[in-house]
């Protein structure tokens, strides 16, 4: 149902590789990433670590590299991959005509990881 959607716009507004912030009222912001084969991605912008802004990070494959302390966080799932430990809830989001749309329940209820100590 597309109530159940919200349009956050046009795909051509992130270019292959980089990221975009989604402001959410009352909630975290968002990272949208466009992977360079043409996935996209929707994450709460804050590192399971220590809440680094996840969308300033080098993008590679589908995954991010945090710009602070150089974690690697799965785009498809939140994890921290390797030897890090820590989860970022990710937001379903679908492609549909040239537009992106975030699941809206999914964007109201996503909670900032705990950052570790
Ligand atoms: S805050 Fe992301 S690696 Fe430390």
């Amino acid at each position: 149902m597309i109530g159940d959607w919200i349009d956050i716009g046009p795909t051509t507004q992130i270019s292959p590789g980089n990221a975009r912030t989604l402001p959410v009222q009352g909630g975290e912001e968002i990272a949208i990433f466009h992977t360079l084969d043409n996935q996209f991605y929707a994450l709460v912008n804050k590192c399971p670590h220590k809440h680094g802004p996840l969308s300033q990070g080098i993008v590679h494959g589908n995954v991010v590299t945090c710009p602070l302390h150089s974690w690697n966080i799965s785009l498809k799932t939140g994890e921290a991959l390797g030897d890090d430990k820590g989860c970022v809830p990710t937001i379903p989001i679908r492609e549909d005509a040239g537009r992106l749309y975030l699941k809206r329940d999914a964007l109201v209820s996503a909670k900032a990881p705990e950052a570790a100590v």
